[in-house]
């Protein structure tokens, strides 16, 4: 399946059952291959235990699916019932403040409860055995957004338990665990695993390693939940393909971890949504205020691509304004059908927009839809009728594996935001600041977990990897590419303790440092990194003393220690002692990149270029129009080598820069 497939979020329990057929209809004159559902419905289906109101849903299912259309089918646990939280008040969330997160909108379970997961489980089942064989449902979708409106960590009765049983499981004793933790520090010494309490509300900052275990029983927990229903439908639904919809931007949970269990990695994309609330300087987000940061799909597809080994779907993308971000503006005309193709070419199988029509009622009245609230066609519906009818002329073809690739560990993201030394540390920022400096100088990229295949590679980058395993740091040295290793890497061990011989740790005898001291500095301070090329450029934040003996090839000017090394290179890696951003992040990468041998097409600022095996690729992000070099070779089937603002150009043949 390598042809760009779309589909829709539909949600046919809110409109009148007249309406379904010609809905079903239009979808399929529109270019719609799939369409997803019923994963709010619980309360609908089962309006009080044990009481099942299938009919309207099987009635959907068939008129769906007669009109041509292959069902996405849902498992509702991302909303349960009020009946249910009646019976079981213990199920709801409690955020860190220790409020009960009550009912009357979603997401209201704690990941914690086996009491949820026990009902989660028999509804997945109810569902799974009543849909599992049906021929138009085609693959499934399981609860909706984790770690949507932050309810992965939950501080109820329940996590707190878990907890401690979790706590006993990874350390047997609790003189183990107060080794570890050490809690000898501040006098915190447990004397038994029931004396443990969630590191929440506490006076000063948790113990670190508390923190972090607590993220990682958190983020088992997710694991556990999902996996559950994957066993569930694996029984009662054989052969089809089995997905969750992340989250773009979410680093609350393993998601690594979490992909090894589907068949499909799926995620939410809003890059509208999603542009206020970045790191971008106000002057990009006013550029890119209505086309999204020119990165954002392409991140969170590679991300996600990687993690499903090459079965990534989009299963919901932005089709207007939404309603949920500070502020909600439309994307410039064009947008639409533009994410869809960068989405198909960074790896999407398949594009699903959210939503169908436009909600009348409750609460995502201001979202906007393929359709307005009275069915009449909106500015997404047409794009999208584009895109279906452009895909023919496209041979099917797939990403090949990158040169380039950036590992991402979940838990050294937790780590470094529970002990952050810099409050404005940019953290999981980094790997998106790097991912665009990258995509600006032309390089395609994989992403790796730290269990993933490191091989085939000419060049590894690794923002920040704060714990390394001595798994990780033998594969590291182990496999052939070079490597970038951004500062704090190697830093704390599993345990989050300094290591032994200092940060880097593990790291020392690939890059040849030792960090002798970390300090972070104001806006203010006005310091810079004066490279090889004798050009000099601003940073602040996290900076390292280094003591090395390998070859210095950037200093620190400061008005303290000046000249002390900023970047340091060994045959196989280069270590940073800064965070760079900006303008000193893209010549440390381009040179990077000379010195792995990578090849560099320098883009202009809003133009992206990249492939999908044989077809080239290029988007306008800006409002002015662009023009690719002439080319013997590139034969056009979408578009020209004129681009026009948010224009698309799609060619088989040589890349074009
Ligand atoms: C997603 C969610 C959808 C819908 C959408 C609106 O986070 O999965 O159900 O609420 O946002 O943009």
């Amino acid at each position: 399946m390598s042809k760009l497939e779309l589909g829709v979020c539909y949600y046919p329990e809110q409109w009148d059952r007249s309406l379904w057929r010609d809905d079903a209809e239009r979808m399929v004159e529109m270019g719609l291959d799939w369409v997803r559902i019923a994963e709010f419905t619980w309360g609908l289906v089962e309006p009080a235990r044990g009481q099942f109101n299938w009919a309207w849903l099987d009635d959907v299912i068939g008129i769906l699916g007669e009109a041509g259309l292959r069902v996405m089918m849902s498992t509702p646990t991302a909303s349960p019932p009020k009946w249910l939280i009646d019976e079981h008040p213990e199920i709801l969330p409690v955020d860190s403040d220790g409020r009960v997160r009550g009912f009357g909108s979603r997401r209201h379970y704690c990941f914690s409860s086996n009491v949820y997961l026990t009902e989660a489980q028999r509804i997945a089942t109810e569902y799974a055995r009543r849909y599992g064989q049906n021929p138009h449902v085609h693959a499934w979708q399981i609860d909706n957004e984790y770690n949507d409106h932050d309810t992965v960590l939950s501080y109820s009765t329940a996590a707190r338990d878990g907890f401690r049983r979790w706590l006993s499981d990874r350390y047997g004793t609790i003189k183990i665990l107060n080794q570890t933790w050490g809690t000898v520090f501040w006098g915190s010494v447990y004397s038994n695993f029931d004396q443990i309490e969630l590191p929440n509300g506490l006076v000063a900052n948790p113990n670190p390693t508390h923190a972090l275990d607590f993220m990682r029983y958190s983020s088992d927990r997710v694991r556990l939940f999902n996996r559950a229903q994957v066993d569930i439908l694996r029984e009662f639904s054989p052969g089809r393909d089995i997905t969750h919809n992340f989250m773009a931007g979410s680093f609350e949970f393993d998601h690594h971890a979490v992909a090894k269990d589907l068949d499909i990695v799926g995620f939410d994309s809003y890059p509208l949504g999603n542009l206020l609330g970045s790191t971008l300087s106000d002057d990009d987000k006013r550029r890119y205020l209505r086309t999204g940061a020119p990165d954002y799909q392409g991140f969170h597809c590679d991300l996600y691509r990687s993690q499903g080994n090459g079965r990534m779907w989009v299963l919901e993308q932005q089709p207007g304004p939404v309603d949920w971000a500070s502020k909600n503006p439309s994307p410039a005309d064009g947008m639409i059908r533009l994410w869809t193709w960068v989405a198909y070419a960074h790896g999407a199988q398949a594009v699903m927009f959210f939503r169908w029509r436009q909600a009348k009622y409750a609460q995502e009245q201001f979202h906007t839809a393929l359709l307005r609230s009275d069915g009449s066609i909106d500015q997404a519906a047409i794009e999208l009728a584009q895109v279906a009818a452009e895909r023919a002329a496209l041979p099917p073809t797939e990403r090949n594996r990158a040169q380039v690739a950036m590992l991402l560990d979940y838990p050294s993201i937790w780590a470094a935001d529970i002990l952050p030394h810099d409050e404005d540390f940019p953290n999981a920022h980094i790997a998106r600041e790097w991912y665009a400096a990258l995509r600006s100088l032309g390089v395609d990229l994989d992403f790796l977990g730290p269990d993933d295949d490191f091989s085939g590679y000419a060049l590894i980058v690794i923002p920040q990897c704060m714990i390394v395993s001595p798994e990780l740091a033998t594969k590291l040295k182990g496999c052939d590419a070079r490597l970038l290793i951004g500062a704090r890497s190697g830093s704390k061990t599993e345990n989050m303790h300094t290591p032994g011989n200092l940060a880097p740790g593990l790291l020392e005898y690939l890059t040849g440092v030792k960090v002798l001291r970390v300090e972070s500095l104001p806006d203010l301070a006005g310091e810079s990194v004066r490279l090889a090329d004798d050009t000099t450029h601003g940073f602040s934040g996290w900076r390292e003393i280094l003591e090395t003996d390998a070859t210095v090839t950037a200093h620190f000017s400061s008005k303290y220690r000046d000249g002390s090394p900023a970047i340091v290179r060994s045959d196989k890696a280069t270590y940073l002692a800064v965070v760079p951003r900006s303008s000193l992040l893209k010549s440390v990468l381009q040179e990077v990149l000379d010195w792995a041998k990578i090849p560099v097409l320098d883009c202009c600022p809003d133009l992206r270029i990249t492939r999908r095996g044989k077809l080239g690729f290029a988007f306008n992000f800006g409002d002015t129009e662009h023009c690719l070099p002439a080319s013997e070779t590139r034969n056009y089937l979408v578009g020209s080598s004129l681009i026009p603002p948010c224009g698309v150009s799609i060619w088989v043949g040589e890349t074009a820069n």
